[in-house]
């Protein structure tokens, strides 16, 4: 049977978890404002890497009295150089229900090889907030971008805890409201929500944070990329733009516009609000056809940035091979690229609605997804 296509195709395709699409009004010639070929110690170089520090403040409402760096290495950066410099100072708790999770329990427990118990959750659901002990430290990730399924709010966290947490909320902020006097360790990359370029990591640290780095010394060696503190104290450059090392100052001018972007869309609220518009529409779709569902089984978890979704029809005869090939059909017709699970995911698609990705996109793909559907039931028979 001929699947008739539909007749509107997405204007801009890009879909992907990350690196995730560029802003709408994105251009090449609006980085033409790039200190490039100057050194970023130079007062023009510093002056963007500060005012990228600052607008994140700005835009994210991060309080004053936190500390915000660019550092190397992307989200995996930031996360690592958290957890080497501050972890062993007391037991910790690993949460972790999906694949980037998991990556930081291994590091803990099979690197570090500290006292640490691991609380774990399948793909589609979420550990048990209220069982986690927060006098311990504890690192979870707020959105998990290979589950979909996310931190609903901090009320479970104690405002008055003995703990560090240490929160990988790369998929979550510019998506999700992030309560700050929660967290004390927060680390995301330019990357993802912003549609930014990847490489450089953020890092966000309370005060109880800095008090930490400031009082214990770990056991073990740090390499230059990773050292937070020298003689005992922060090593306060890092955070007002003098980096470790070299940034690209392509990347920072990309996330400055990135920035500006997201202060027209309204600034936080506006582009959490563009998001939630967007994982709506695929969840009306869902909602539609009952042969998909959303991979959280709790909607008070659903993700708004990554929204992970799993075929259900009983005609299907290999879930991974029909997903793939659903996947491989919507790349083809060019109206949505990279919205394949991830590797270590439960087979399905995963669709990414942050704030760049316009909703009259993802309505004009939803339709192409139900024709690859189709299409593909009809090539297995
Ligand atoms: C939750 C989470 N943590 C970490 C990473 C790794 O990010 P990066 O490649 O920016 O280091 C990703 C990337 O998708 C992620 O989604």
């Amino acid at each position: 049977m001929a699947m008739t296509k539909p007749a509107t195709r997405p204007a801009n395709p890009r879909f992907s978890s990350g690196p995730c699409a560029k802003i709408p009004t994105f251009s090449l010639d609006k980085l033409a404002d790039a200190p490039l070929g100057r050194s970023h110690r130079a007062a023009v170089g510093k002056s963007k890497l500060k005012a990228a520090i600052e607008e994140t403040r700005d835009l994210l409402g991060i309080p004053a009295d936190y500390k915000i760096g660019i550092v190397p290495a992307s989200d995996t950066g930031a996360m690592e150089m958290a957890m080497w410099s501050m972890l062993g100072e007391r037991k910790a708790e690993m949460v972790a229900w999906e694949s980037f999770g998991s990556g930081w329990v291994t590091d803990v427990v099979k690197q570090l090889k500290i006292d640490a118990e691991v609380k774990t959750a399948d793909y589609g659901e979420i550990v048990d907030f209220a069982e986690i002990d927060f006098n311990n430290d504890v690192v979870f990730t707020w959105n998990g971008t290979t589950s979909g399924v996310r931190v609903p709010n901090g009320d479970a966290i104690p405002a008055d805890r003995d703990g560090l947490t240490l929160c990988d909320a790369t998929s979550a902020a510019f998506a999700m409201d992030l309560p700050w006097d929660k967290l004390d360790v927060t680390t995301f990359s330019w990357q993802k929500v912003l549609g930014g370029e990847a490489a450089h990591g953020v890092l966000i640290l309370s005060p109880r944070a800095v008090a930490r780095l400031e009082s214990y010394t770990p056991a073990w060696p740090l390499p230059k990329i990773f050292r937070l503190t020298k003689g005992g104290k922060l090593i306060d450059g890092i955070f007002t733009g003098a980096t470790i090392n070299t940034p690209s100052m392509l990347c920072v001018e990309d996330y400055l516009v990135a920035l500006d972007w997201a202060r027209s869309e309204g600034g936080l609220k506006g582009i959490i609000a563009r998001a939630e518009a967007n994982a709506q529409a695929v969840w009306d779709f869902c909602d539609a056809h009952d042969w998909i569902a959303n991979l959280a089984v709790d909607p008070a978890t659903r993700s708004n940035t990554s929204v992970c979704l799993k075929f259900t029809d009983d005609r299907i005869k290999d879930g991974a091979a029909f997903a793939k090939a659903i996947a491989k059909r919507l790349e083809a017709e060019g109206v949505a690229l990279d919205v394949g699970a991830y590797r270590d995911a439960p087979a399905g698609l995963r669709i990414w609605c942050g704030g760049t990705v316009e909703t009259a996109d993802l309505q004009a793909m939803l339709p192409w997804l139900e024709w690859a559907f189709d299409a593909e039931i009809d090539a297995q028979a």
